[in-house]
This record gives C-alpha cells, sequence and structure tokens, in this order.
C-alpha cells in the first residue's frame, strides 16, 4: 500500500510542478492578448498639433495638475480627485494614466464614454476637459473655443503610444519573456484575469461588475449607473489596462489600494471568488511588472 501510496504522491508532486511551470502556447496567447484596439486610431497627427496639444496640457493649471507627465507616472495621479461624473454629482475618482489611451475602447471608470463609433477619446479629452473649467480658476488657461483646444489635446495624448517586451512575445518572441515572467502570464490566465483583462492592453475594452463574487468592501460610488439611470449598473466598472499598472498606484476606483499585491490579491477574491496563496500573488506581480517595462521612447 505505502508503495501505491509514494507513488500516487509522486505523481501528483510531479503534475503540480509541471502544472506550475506550464506555459501558454503562441495560439493561446494570440486570442487572448493578440488583438489590438489600435485600429480604431485616426491618421497620425500633424506634429505641431501634438506639440500645441502637448502645451496646452502643461499650461499651468490645466491637466498636468491632475494627469503627472514626469518619468515613469505615464499620467496616472498619486491621489483620487473630486471631479464631476455623468450625472453631475462630484465624486472622488483614481486618476488613470493616459499612455496608450488611444488604444482602449472605454474611457472613464464607469465608461462614461464607451461608445467606440463615435470619436471616443475625444469625447473623454472633451469630458475631463468640462471638469477643469468647472474647477480651474476663472481665468482657464485653455481659450475661448472648446473644439480646438480638445483636438489639439487628443492629438497630444494619441502620439503616447508605448512598446515594450510584452508586445514582442505577443507578437511571437517567446524570449522576449523570461520563464518565471512566462509562468505569471499562467497563472494570470488560469486564474481566470484575462476574461476581463484580455487584449493587448489587458484591458480598457469592458465593463463589470464591481463584486462579481464577493461583495467589495465599499459601495459609495454607484459607478456606470450614473452614466446609464439603470439599476443593474449599479458597482459596475470598466476593467481598466493592467498595461502600466507597476507604475500608477494608487489602484481602483477610488484610489484605495496602495500595492499592485494587495490589488491582485483582492481581484482574485472579488471578482473570481478565489483566495490565492502568496507564491501565486508574487507571480502574477511578475507578470505584470515585466509587461510595464517600456521601451525607452
Ligand atoms: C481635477 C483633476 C483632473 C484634471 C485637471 C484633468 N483630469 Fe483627466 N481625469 C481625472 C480623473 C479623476 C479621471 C477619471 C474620471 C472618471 O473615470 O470618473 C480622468 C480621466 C481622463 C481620461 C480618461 C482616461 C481613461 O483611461 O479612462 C482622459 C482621456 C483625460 N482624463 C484627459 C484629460 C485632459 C486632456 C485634461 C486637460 C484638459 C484632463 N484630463 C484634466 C482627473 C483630471
Ligand atoms: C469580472 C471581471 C474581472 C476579472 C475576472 C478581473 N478583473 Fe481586475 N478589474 C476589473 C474591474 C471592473 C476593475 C476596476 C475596479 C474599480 O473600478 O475599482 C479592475 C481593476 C483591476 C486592477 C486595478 C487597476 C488600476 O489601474 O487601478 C488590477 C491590478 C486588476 N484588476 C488585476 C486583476 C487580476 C490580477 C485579476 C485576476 C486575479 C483580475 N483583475 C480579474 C474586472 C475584473
Amino acid at each position: 500500500m505505502r508503495g501505491i501510496g509514494d507513488a500516487l504522491f509522486a505523481l501528483l508532486a510531479c503534475c503540480l510542478t509541471s502544472c506550475a511551470t506550464d506555459e501558454l502556447d503562441q495560439d493561446t496567447v494570440t486570442t487572448l492578448f493578440g488583438t489590438d484596439p489600435r485600429v480604431l486610431r485616426a491618421a497620425p497627427a500633424d506634429p505641431s498639433e501634438v506639440r500645441r496639444g502637448e502645451a496646452l496640457f502643461r499650461a499651468e493649471g490645466s491637466c498636468a495638475r491632475c494627469h503627472d507627465m514626469r518619468a515613469g507616472r505615464y499620467g496616472a495621479g498619486r491621489e483620487s480627485q473630486r471631479v464631476v461624473t455623468a450625472d453631475g454629482a462630484e465624486r472622488h475618482r483614481d486618476v488613470p494614466a493616459l499612455y496608450d489611451a488611444a488604444r482602449q475602447i472605454v474611457w472613464g471608470w464607469d465608461g462614461w464614454f464607451a461608445d467606440p463609433v463615435r470619436m471616443g477619446l475625444e469625447d473623454a479629452v472633451g469630458r475631463c476637459f468640462a471638469n477643469l473649467e468647472r474647477t480651474a480658476p476663472p481665468a482657464a488657461p485653455l481659450g475661448e473655443s472648446r473644439d480646438e483646444p480638445i483636438q489639439a489635446l487628443t492629438a497630444y495624448l494619441r502620439s503616447l503610444e508605448s512598446r515594450g517586451r510584452w508586445d514582442r512575445f505577443v507578437e511571437g518572441d517567446r524570449d522576449a519573456l523570461t520563464a518565471d515572467e512566462r509562468g505569471g502570464l499562467e497563472v494570470f490566465v488560469r486564474t481566470g484575469c484575462a476574461a476581463c483583462h484580455g487584449t493587448r492592453l489587458l484591458g480598457g475594452r469592458s465593463i463589470h461588475p464591481l463584486g462579481v463574487a464577493e461583495p467589495w468592501p465599499t459601495d459609495d460610488d454607484p459607478g456606470r449607473l450614473a452614466v446609464t439611470g439603470e439599476d443593474r449598473d449599479r458597482a459596475c466598472f470598466e476593467a481598466p489596462p493592467l498595461r502600466l499598472v507597476a507604475h500608477t498606484a494608487p489602484y481602483f476606483h477610488d484610489g484605495s489600494v496602495d500595492e499592485l499585491s494587495e490589488a491582485i490579491r483582492r481581484m482574485a477574491r472579488h471578482e473570481l471568488g478565489k483566495e490565492l496563496a502568496d507564491a501565486e500573488v508574487a507571480a502574477i506581480e511578475v507578470f505584470l511588472r515585466a509587461v510595464g517595462e517600456l521601451d525607452p521612447r
């Protein structure tokens, strides 16, 4: 008996080890992450318009007041800000990164602009512009007309496109990620994260209830309900891109979590009903940090 028990144990141990080092094949990688919504982008912008947009963005009291464009922040804010949301109410929201925003198809935590048929990014810029008009001092730095600055700002944001090892990996270069990073990707997919954080940006394309498996600790933000007025949209939020998540703490719509490991753990618990082992959290974190390693521009 003991012999059989040992053999079973050995078999199980072997299976566990090989499960832990399993890697996704290229077809699975392409299916889950190959799509890049970049196709929705308009023609390349005129460089002088991009420069004008950048100047507007960085002007005193303007966008950069909340969206931090200093090295390594990619436009993400360090603390949440009071902004006007779809129903006119003011709420505290985390300030998202802006690099690669042109490759998203949903913008805003509640997906206020989720209609890719319209000029989505331009709408999102317009929405934040309106926020600025409401919160900035009367001598708003952006001038009288709205259309021209919004177009220039959108052109600037479209120019903030990044590329890194993750892109080369998805395109077929296996060695662009290390074995540990590929292992972390496998845990990410096996846990179920890619269901909502798929495509090249790992999100930015869909809206989901927050707390699918277990209620979220806070419920003071109605989420997409404020956009549609429909009760089924209560506490529904955008699954944001995770491409830059290594750099953009704090996390979630209310900026309530500082550590990436804690954000990963909470997602598994509240969205998937799974308690991850420390090693699984660490593996996913290694993967996400690799995704955030971008080529110098
Ligand atoms: C008062 C702080 C503040 C200012 C000023 C500000 N933003 Fe924002 N921005 C935010 C916050 C907070 C969000 C998220 C809002 C939400 O989802 O409810 C956001 C979201 C965005 C988004 C959507 C990004 C995404 O991935 O969902 C874009 C685009 C954007 N801002 C562009 C701009 C531009 C351009 C300006 C200048 C005209 C600007 N913002 C000024 C705080 C600010
Ligand atoms: C059912 C869909 C769903 C699944 C599955 C899911 N997420 Fe999320 N994720 C979301 C939503 C929605 C948000 C935004 C939550 C909010 O508004 O605060 C989010 C936010 C995040 C954030 C914070 C990003 C930021 O910029 O603040 C991280 C990190 C994250 N998810 C990682 C994961 C990981 C890792 C997994 C797998 C363990 C996972 N998610 C599974 C829907 C999902």
